[in-house]
């Protein structure tokens, strides 16, 4: 049986309070479409309340040490430490993410605050060597990093503790308030976090949650002249739709993407089928560097495809709180009513379906497509779900124009023994990052992550999204 837990009612964070609404939304589990909670749904004017107490606070919270920053993220790297458990069921809960890649997500939390404790502590400048020019000559000077002020945090349901702590941590790093709005779906993270962050000594008002569905939340932050820089991860189409309306606002976008692997030939297929079956079909193929399409070497295609088919069907589908699960749910029953349209249009073409395909309950099976054209749904937007094309290649040439054949460039992946074909994807992808004997799906909490194209602008990683929260000062030193 799934946990059950009787609906509570979750309110607004404001100002270090709870604040209620007159109005609440359900929130189903999507696993057993059951009522979990019941959400409060923010009007404009209490979303604008969340504005003004991030908007006063923040010349305070700036002011703040780095020392005291820091420990304020250490004492939340504690606290989750000790929930940990906790943790991990809310994220359960509320997405159907299998449990033991919920617990694998409370630990990369964990690590991103200890990064962004230890980030706040080295938030450097540079000197300048004004004698440089000409008209310098008698002038020292150097930079510092100041924060932005109120940022607006959008966040999306398939991380929804971790990518909160890719926006909520740097931004306390490096002295910033914020107004958070959590996925309508997870709100449950979210609110978990910002108590945390009570408990650990944050001053009030410098993180806020409001939450509720539709645009109401979002449109409001996004267009608050008090707020001044947004930072989202989501689609592509509300990422464009946030950047026009955010207008001179900085803006950090972290969207879709159609990730895709190579792999050469010579290459030991036993030793690379785990790491392609974690990264199409972890939480549900759910993540923007999820693996969507795979470009084989014509010389190995075959025994890759039985082996990976043969790997597929035996993951075990069901309850995500059940630790031997691999595969659950979707995040709503819409979801896979568009992804299983979306393979009905592929089985209408030439495509093959060598695995899944079908839904069983609410989950959709691993799916596995082969002869799939670029223009199929299925090629070339984001599934976002357990789906993934295989496709036979005669160079690794051909297979680098295959991956560039995208909108997106978030992230790809190259399997190859040799040195040269390694530089080439290197050098040829238009991608955020190559990742080199590994699948696109790889991501440590340090590392600068983010795309070109569609995939987005401006780079996470604790220290890469600083820099974009802070805003560089010139302080120019006449000796003369
Ligand atoms: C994402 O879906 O963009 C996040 C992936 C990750 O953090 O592993």
């Amino acid at each position: 049986m799934i946990n059950k837990v009787s609906p509570i009612k979750k309110h607004l964070f404001i100002n270090g309070e709870e604040v209620q609404t007159k109005e609440y939304s359900n929130l189903y589990s999507p696993y057993t479409r059951e009522v979990i909670s019941e959400i409060a749904v923010a009007t404009k004017e209490q979303t604008e309340q969340a504005i003004e107490a991030a908007y006063q606070s923040k010349d305070e919270f700036a002011r703040m040490p780095a020392f005291l920053r820091a420990q304020i993220l250490e004492n939340v790297v504690q606290l989750l430490k000790e929930n940990f458990n906790e943790a991990a069921e809310i994220i359960t809960r509320e997405t159907a993410k299998p449990i033991t890649f919920s617990l694998g997500e409370v630990t990369r939390t964990i690590e991103t605050y200890k990064f962004a404790a230890e980030e706040a502590k080295r938030i450097h400048g540079e000197t300048i060597p004004f004698d440089a020019a000409s008209g310098g000559i008698g002038r020292v000077g150097y930079t510092v990093r100041n924060p932005i002020g109120v940022i607006g945090a959008i966040t999306p349901f398939n991380f929804p503790m971790n990518l909160v702590a890719h926006k909520v941590g740097p931004a306390i790093a490096s002295g910033n308030t914020v107004v958070l709005k959590p996925a309508s779906q997870t709100p449950l993270s979210a609110l978990f976090i910002a108590k945390l962050f009570k408990q650990a000594g944050l001053p009030d008002g410098v993180l806020n949650v409001v939450t509720g569905p539709g645009r109401t939340v979002g449109d409001t932050i996004v267009e608050d002249g008090r707020v001044n820089m947004i930072t989202f991860t989501g689609s592509t189409s509300v990422g464009i739709n946030i950047r026009n309306k955010a207008k001179l606002k900085k803006t950090t976008l972290e969207l879709g993407s159609n990730a895709a692997v190579i792999i050469d030939k010579n290459i030991n297929i036993d030793k690379i089928i785990d790491r392609c079956i974690m990264g199409a079909f972890s939480n549900q193929g759910q993540v923007c560097i999820s693996l969507q399409r795979i470009f084989v070497h014509e010389e190995i295609y075959e025994e890759f495809t039985n082996k990976f088919v043969e790997a597929a069907k035996q993951l075990k589908l069901g309850n995500p709180f059940d630790h031997e699960t691999y595969l659950s749910s979707l995040i709503t029953p819409d979801e896979l009513d568009r992804t299983l349209s979306w393979i009905e249009e592929a089985k209408q073409s030439n495509a093959t379906i060598l695995a899944g395909g079908k839904a069983q309950g609410n989950i959709l099976e691993p799916t596995i497509i082969a002869n799939c054209t670029p223009s199929l749904k299925v090629s070339c937007q984001e599934v976002f779900a357990p789906i993934v094309t295989v496709t036979k290649v005669k160079s690794i040439r051909e297979a680098i124009s295959h991956v560039n054949n995208s909108h997106y460039g978030l992230q790809a992946g190259i399997y190859t023994d040799s040195v040269s074909n390694a530089l080439l994807a290197s050098n040829e992808l238009h991608v955020g990052a190559v990742i080199i004997n590994d699948v696109p799906t790889f991501r440590v909490d340090n590392m600068p992550y983010g795309g070109v194209k569609e995939s987005g602008t401006g780079r996470e990683g604790i220290k890469f999204a600083v820099e974009e929260m802070t805003e560089m000062k010139l302080i120019v030193w006449n000796q003369n």
